[in-house]
């Protein structure tokens, strides 16, 4: 499937901003971001016309994109060309200067960029009858050394591999086979408090919690849920992910705590984290022996409906999810 035709949060809301453009690289694109007068997000190609030089390495000035090389500047909403320093008297700028625009949106506190021309509804990360998430929030958005299939692979097959709840740890036994449900792959693992030191030989029987990952049909986006034994939900890390250059995955997530955390969070944990424990890891740096050694699992599932996806549009027949 060519995921260039959907939506995907590429960055939270919080890293663009200021005057210094964001370069991103989206489904193998090379986009430059950056927030103009009205502090909307606007998207470009990170080229500039001129001379091919990336605009990331420009600056925002005054809710254009000025490019570093000749200071040419670029409005966000159309791409046009708006100024060229010394231009000579009765000199026009030609309407050929123009930079490529994509569609963009924020939701979810992520920018959304749909890197095709089709004009749709942008997608929420979010699942509906979500419950109010706490304000302790964490966010991040990093460049993985790993293909996006790769990455996606870990996530269901190993996500501990990825990131880790603090003061969670997460067994090997999967509750059930993967199922779809909807637009996304579901597979849960059995999880538990774990600080990490227990004294040898004492085995933790007990196992009151559940780790839910779900990953969206196309592969753009997952969720890596904390649910209690009644599947209620703890804590969530939304994620946003897409090709990069060279093989690599653009990441970004953002990780909420819903309030039913402090009813079932240990105490020790309560303190641990009020002493500076993170409440999630999601990792920059991913150890190769670790991916190398997770044994296929749930991602069979991904790769079997990826198949009969090709196979229906081979047949001629609908897609269904
Ligand atoms: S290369 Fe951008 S203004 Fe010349």
């Amino acid at each position: 499937m060519d995921n260039k035709q959907y939506w995907t949060a590429v960055a939270t809301s919080e890293y663009i901003k200021g005057d210094k453009p964001i370069g991103i690289v989206v489904h193998g694109i090379e986009l430059v971001l950056f927030r103009d007068q009205n502090q909307c997000v606007r998207v470009l190609e990170d080229r500039c016309p001129h001379r091919r030089v990336p605009l990331s390495l420009g600056t925002v000035c005054e809710g254009r994109i000025r490019c570093a090389y000749h200071g040419w500047s670029f409005d966000g909403s159309t791409g046009a060309c708006v100024d060229i320093p010394n231009l000579d008297r009765g000199e026009r700028i030609s309407p050929r200067y123009r930079v490529k625009t994509f569609q963009t949106c924020e939701r979810d506190g992520f920018v959304f960029v749909a890197p095709s021309s089709e004009k749709s509804e942008p997608p929420g990360v979010d699942v509906e009858n979500n419950p109010p998430s706490e304000l302790n929030e964490l966010y991040g958005n990093s460049c993985i050394a790993m293909p996006v299939t790769e990455y996606v692979a870990a996530l269901l097959d190993g996500p501990e591999t990825l990131l880790r709840f603090g003061g969670v740890g997460v067994s090997d036994f999967f509750l059930g086979d993967p199922v779809y449900r909807g637009n996304w792959l579901v597979c849960d693992r059995e999880a538990s408090w774990d600080r990490g030191s227990k004294p040898p030989g004492i085995k933790a029987i007990s196992r009151p919690l559940i780790l839910r990952v779900e990953i969206e049909r196309h592969k753009c986006a997952a969720k890596v849920w904390l649910l209690n034994a009644d599947e209620e939900p703890l804590a969530v890390v939304t994620m946003g992910f897409s090709s990069g250059m060279r093989s690599t995955t653009t990441l970004c997530w953002r990780y909420r705590q819903f309030p039913a955390w402090r009813h079932n969070a240990p105490v020790w944990l309560r303190l641990f984290q009020l002493l500076g424990l993170s409440a999630v890891d999601v990792y920059t740096s991913i150890p190769g022996d670790g991916i190398a050694g997770l044994l296929k699992g749930p991602s069979r599932h991904l790769e079997l409906h990826v198949m009969d996806q090709h196979k229906q549009v081979e047949s001629g027949g609908e897609l269904s999810c």
